[in-house]
C-alpha cells in the first residue's frame, strides 16, 4: 500500500486529501460509463456528431478509468486509435464505456467503446472504438505506480491477455 500527499499547487479534489492506493485493484472497480446527448453545437458540416467532440468524450472517459485506477491523477500519453465506423447523428445519445484493460508499471492501457441510441427507438449499436494510454503522475507531474490489475470474469481475462500482447508489439514498435 502507498500513501502520497496531493498536488499543492491546484486546487482539485486531489489537492484536499491524502489518497490511500492499495496494491491492486479489480478491472471492474475503475470502469467509466459517461452518457451526453448530441446537441446542435456539437455537429459537423453533415449533421452528424463532429469527431473532436467525440475524441474529448472518450479521452474524458479514458480518464475517469485510469484516475480511479490510479486513485489519482493521471494523463493522456497517447491515444493509439480512433476507428469511426458509424455516423452519430444530433439527437442521439452517445456513450462511451471505458475499462483499463492492462497496467505496466505507471502506464495504463484503456479501451473506450462507443454507443449509439436512438431515444425514440431504443436502438442501440456500438458506433467507435479506441485504445489509449494514461500515465498515473505524483505531485511533481512524475510517473507513479499504480495498483496491479486483476481480472476475474472471462472476458476481462480476455481484454487483459489482448492489451499485454498489444503493448508488447507496441513497445517493440517504438523501441521503448
Ligand atoms: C506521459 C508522461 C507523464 C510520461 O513521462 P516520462 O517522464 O516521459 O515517462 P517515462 O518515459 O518514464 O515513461 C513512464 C511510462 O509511460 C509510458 N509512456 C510514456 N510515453 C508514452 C506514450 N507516448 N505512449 C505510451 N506509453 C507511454 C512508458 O512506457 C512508461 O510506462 P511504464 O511505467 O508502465 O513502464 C509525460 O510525457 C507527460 O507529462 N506528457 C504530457 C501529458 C499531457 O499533457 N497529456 C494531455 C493532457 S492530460
Amino acid at each position: 500500500m502507498m500513501i502520497y500527499d496531493s498536488c499543492p499547487v491546484h486546487r482539485s479534489p486531489f489537492t484536499v486529501h491524502r489518497i490511500v492506493i492499495p496494491d491492486s485493484r479489480l478491472m471492474s472497480y475503475s470502469k467509466a460509463e459517461l452518457t451526453q446527448l448530441v446537441m446542435p453545437n456539437m455537429q459537423n458540416v453533415l449533421g452528424d456528431l463532429f469527431g473532436g467532440h467525440l475524441m474529448a468524450m472518450v479521452d474524458q472517459a479514458a480518464a475517469v478509468a485510469a484516475m480511479r485506477h490510479a486513485g489519482g491523477p493521471a494523463v493522456t500519453a497517447s491515444i493509439d486509435r480512433v476507428d469511426f465506423r458509424e455516423r452519430i447523428p444530433v439527437g442521439s445519445l452517445v456513450t462511451c464505456c471505458a475499462t483499463v484493460d492492462f497496467v505496466g508499471n505507471t502506464s495504463m492501457f484503456i479501451s473506450v467503446e462507443v454507443y449509439s441510441e436512438i431515444i425514440s427507438t431504443g436502438e442501440r449499436k456500438r458506433t467507435h472504438t479506441a485504445a489509449a494510454v494514461f500515465v498515473a503522475i505524483d505531485k511533481d507531474g512524475k510517473p507513479m505506480r499504480v495498483p496491479r490489475l486483476i481480472p476475474e470474469t472471462e472476458e476481462e481475462k480476455v481484454r487483459y491477455h489482448r492489451a499485454q500482447s498489444h503493448r508488447e508489439k507496441a513497445r517493440q514498435a517504438s523501441g521503448r
